[in-house]
C-alpha cells in the first residue's frame, strides 16, 4: 500500500501533512528518508517512522470521546460545532459517531470509521446496551419505574421496549436502553409526565466511559476494548 495511505490510517497526520513531511526527509522506511510519499509499502514487513514516531498500521481506527454540551453528534452541522471538531483533524476526516447524543447530551462516544462494525453494534437485532445516567425535575414514583421499564408510549404511538433503571434518588439514576430512539430518555420521562434535566451516557455495549477523560477529550480503543466491541458485534 502506499505510505502517505499507511500513515494517514494510523491517524498520525493528514494526507498533505505527510507529503510535507517527506519532501523534509522527516519520514523514514527501514532507516532511509522516504522520497515519495506514493511508495509502495509492505505494513507487515518494513519499518516505517512518522517525525521520530512508529507507525503502527491499523485498518480502521476506533475512538472513545468523552462528548461536552453543545457538541452535534454528526461529522459537519451549519449551526454547532460536531463532535468531530474535538479530535485530530486527520481522524475527525475520517471517522463517524457510532449512533447519536443530543447536542445537550453528555459523556460516552464511540467515533469510527469501520461502518459494518457500528451498522452491527446499532442494527435493531442486537442492539447493544447503553447506560445513562440522568436527573429529572419532579420525583420519580416507584409506579413509574415500573412503566418505564416494561415500556411506554412515545412520538408515533411507538412502545418502547424493557429496559433496566437503577434509581438513587427519587431526581436521579441510571436507565439502560436496548434501542436507539430519537430524544428517547426525554420522550419517555414526558411519557410518565415528569422532564430530563440532564442526561450523560456512561456506558456503550461492554464499554465503560474512562473517568480519566475529561468532557471534551477523546484517546483511541484499546485491542482489548476493539476486541470486546467486535463480540458484542457478532
Ligand atoms: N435519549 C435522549 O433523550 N437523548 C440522548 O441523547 C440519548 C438518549
Amino acid at each position: 500500500m502506499r505510505l502517505d495511505k499507511l500513515i494517514a490510517n494510523a491517524g498520525l497526520a493528514s494526507r498533505s501533512e505527510i507529503s510535507k513531511a517527506v519532501r523534509g526527509g522527516r519520514v523514514t522506511v527501514n532507516g532511509t528518508p522516504a522520497k515519495t510519499p506514493a511508495l509502495q509499502v509492505d505494513p507487515d514487513k518494513d519499518n516505517i517512522v512518522y517525525c521520530g514516531k512508529s507507525v503502527n498500521y491499523r485498518e480502521h481506527i476506533y475512538i472513545m470521546l468523552n462528548k461536552p454540551e453543545g457538541y452535534v453528534s454528526a461529522t459537519e452541522d451549519k449551526n454547532a460545532p460536531v463532535v468531530t471538531d474535538l479530535l485530530l483533524p486527520a481522524d475527525g476526516a475520517r471517522v463517524h459517531p457510532c449512533g447519536r447524543l443530543d447536542k445537550y447530551t453528555l459523556g460516552m462516544m464511540v467515533l469510527t470509521d469501520d461502518g459494518e462494525m457500528s451498522h452491527r453494534l446499532l442494527a435493531p437485532a442486537r442492539h447493544v446496551p447503553k447506560t445513562y445516567r440522568y436527573r429529572c425535575e419532579s420525583p420519580l414514583s416507584e409506579s413509574d419505574k415500573e412503566r418505564l421499564c416494561e415500556g411506554v408510549h412515545i412520538e408515533g404511538g411507538y412502545l418502547t421496549k424493557p429496559c433496566e433503571m437503577r434509581l438513587l434518588t427519587e431526581f436521579e439514576g441510571e436507565i439502560t436502553l436496548h434501542e436507539g430512539k430519537y430524544h428517547q430518555i426525554k420522550q419517555m420521562f414526558g411519557a410518565v409526565g415528569n422532564k430530563i434535566t440532564y442526561l450523560e451516557r456512561i456506558t456503550f455495549g461492554p464499554l465503560v466511559l474512562d473517568s480519566a477523560l475529561d468532557r471534551g477529550e477523546w484517546r483511541y480503543l484499546t485491542d482489548d476494548e476493539i476486541a470486546l466491541l467486535a463480540e458484542a458485534a457478532k
